[in-house]
């Protein structure tokens, strides 16, 4: 516990749209947070603000998650201020489209190294504290349902998102029975228009239940997985039946 007695948690990526709301309600459900923004500083501070109003010894710090250096020296800045880590969210993540025929190098490793690589070394860092602690802890990772989806023109970033998936799975079972691991997987929440997303009216078409998710659909989730101990290395898709076929 910190000085005011609450539980921990080490987010990255909360200078999100969906994170920054994530980080705002894991708060709301008791917990102190520290988190990592990348290039999105405003919208941190933002974030922070809010946060310390309900948790005020919650703290930020700039990570790119690409950097396995970033990463270590974000962890021990964390060792620095907290004595216990009770819950990780990978919510870092890059995304843009990459028609097949033209992904480059550069493109395929901004994606996968931010998306995949970040999310295992941040997993190993906090599993390294977590399985030395004598009680329960969670990770809870960030996937997309692009990972069940052949889908067009964004192949780097679903495959990383599967790869997250598998992870899942992998350190779930490796940390059983002292660390949780699952996944979160949304459909579409938010919308980035500079992005070359298919029309809104097209996406809503494909969903089961005629609408695009709620940030408060995904923190649900998150919530009832705080709550649980009888699940492990599951993926849970939060898309209104984007997946039905
Ligand atoms: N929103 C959706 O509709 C949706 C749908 C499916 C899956 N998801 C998943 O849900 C999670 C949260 O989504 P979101 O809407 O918050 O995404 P977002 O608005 O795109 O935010 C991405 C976050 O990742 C951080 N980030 C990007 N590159 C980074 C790097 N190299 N190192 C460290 N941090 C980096 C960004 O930091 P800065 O802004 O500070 O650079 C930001 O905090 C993500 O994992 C996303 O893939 C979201």
């Amino acid at each position: 516990m910190t000085a005011t007695g609450k539980k921990v948690c080490f987010m990255t990526g909360a200078s999100g749209v969906l994170g920054s709301e994530i980080a705002l309600a894991v708060a709301g459900h008791g917990y102190t947070i520290f988190f990592t923004w990348h290039s999105s500083e405003e919208r941190a501070a933002a974030t922070l603000e809010k946060i310390r109003w309900i948790s005020p010894e919650s703290q930020m710090v700039q990570c790119n998650v690409a950097k396995t250096s970033d990463i270590a020296g974000a962890f021990a800045a964390f060792r620095q201020q907290f004595e216990r880590l009770d819950l990780v969210i990978t919510s870092a993540s890059n995304f843009f489209s990459t028609p097949l025929p033209d992904v480059t190098e550069r493109e395929w490793d901004s994606l996968v190294d931010t998306n995949l690589k970040g999310t295992f070394f941040t997993m190993q860092e906090a599993a390294s504290i977590m399985q030395k602690q004598s009680f329960v802890s969670r990770i809870i990772t960030m996937s997309d349902i692009s990972a069940d989806l052949v889908w067009r023109n964004f192949a780097p970033y679903s495959v990383s998102k599967a790869g997250i998936q598998h992870l899942t799975r992998i350190f779930a079972k490796e940390f059983a029975p002292t660390i949780l691991v699952n996944s979160v997987a949304p459909g579409t929440v938010t919308l980035n228009n500079k992005k070359k997303m298919e029309p809104q009216e097209e996406m809503v078409k494909k969903i089961a239940l005629q609408r695009l998710g709620d940030p408060l659909d995904i923190i649900k989730t998150i919530l009832f997985l705080l709550e649980s101990d009888y699940i492990t290395g599951q993926v849970i898709n939060v898309e209104g039946g984007r997946l039905l076929r």
